[in-house]
């Protein structure tokens, strides 16, 4: 049975869902955080439905383990599969990642909207169909964004490989002519200033974690789960390079205690 007390899974393809995590620890700060990021397996936006699947299913299975009482997939490449053909036996309840599509609806002037995302996500057509079942009028521009996950987990910060790929993505957005910009790939909020700075003041830009965040503790409250007495705690699994993982969570995570694991899925 689910209760309360247990904590709450949040997974992705490696490092990139940290950014999610952080969200739902200043909104839920009595709730535990497990979270699962596959750093031995990204990027995910280059492999095909079959494969990611199975990771996914790896995962969830790491959860029932854990006795969680809620997953969230902080991941878009994953959410895009389809949260509810992810459920399967498992007894927690799935949030995904949120499409933003009424966020962008209202933030954007002339209605002008970027996407960025892995080529899995935008292959799919998720967020443009999303934006467009709510204004079919809207303007919509997918762009793929292959070079950024690789970057970010090989903490290629500073580096020319960077600039040259925002530089890439960021003048096809110009070229779109968008005034609004959605980061639908988790791991995109660890180089938003770098993108902003690339795209000046013109342009806005939307990071869906909030919502999806917001969509977490609805489906707590409903089910009477939401804890929230005390003060939290976090573990953070990785399933290779364990310090270069809690580099990059400290990068992301700067004021916060943790507890790192190196673990296998089985
Ligand atoms: N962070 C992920 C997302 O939101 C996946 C990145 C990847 O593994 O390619 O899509």
């Amino acid at each position: 049975m689910l209760k309360k007390d247990m904590p709450i899974g949040v997974l992705d393809s490696g490092v990139g869902g940290l950014s999610v995590l952080k969200c739902l620890r200043t909104m839920l700060p009595a709730e535990d955080f497990i979270y699962l990021g596959d750093t031995a397996r990204t990027p995910y936006g280059p492999r095909k439905e079959e494969e990611v699947r199975a990771f996914v299913e790896q995962m969830l299975c790491f959860f029932d383990e854990k006795r969680v009482k809620l997953v969230v997939i902080a991941c878009n490449t994953l959410t895009v599969l389809g949260v509810e053909t992810l459920k399967k036996e498992h007894k927690f309840d799935i949030v995904g990642m949120s499409k933003g599509a009424e966020l962008v609806l209202a933030a954007s002037k002339e209605k002008k909207i970027g996407v960025f995302a892995t080529e899995f996500t935008i292959g799919t057509g998720a967020h443009k169909d999303a934006i467009l079942a709510i204004d079919p009028t809207a303007c919509v521009a997918p762009i793929a964004c292959p070079k950024f996950v690789p970057l970010i987990e090989g903490e290629k910060f500073a580096s020319t490989e960077l600039a040259e790929a925002v530089t890439e993505y960021t003048d096809k957005l110009k070229a779109a002519g968008a005034d609004t910009l959605i980061l639908s790939c988790t791991h995109y909020p660890f180089i938003r200033k770098e993108i902003e700075n690339a795209l000046g003041n013109d342009v806005n830009i939307i990071d869906p974690a909030e919502e999806t965040a917001r969509e977490a503790i609805k489906v707590l409250a409903a089910n009477g789960f939401a804890k929230t007495q005390g003060q939290g705690s976090t573990t953070i699994c990785f399933t290779a390079d364990l310090d270069r993982g809690i580099r990059l969570a400290k990068h992301m995570l700067p004021d916060t205690e943790n507890v790192f694991k190196l673990v296998n899925l089985k």
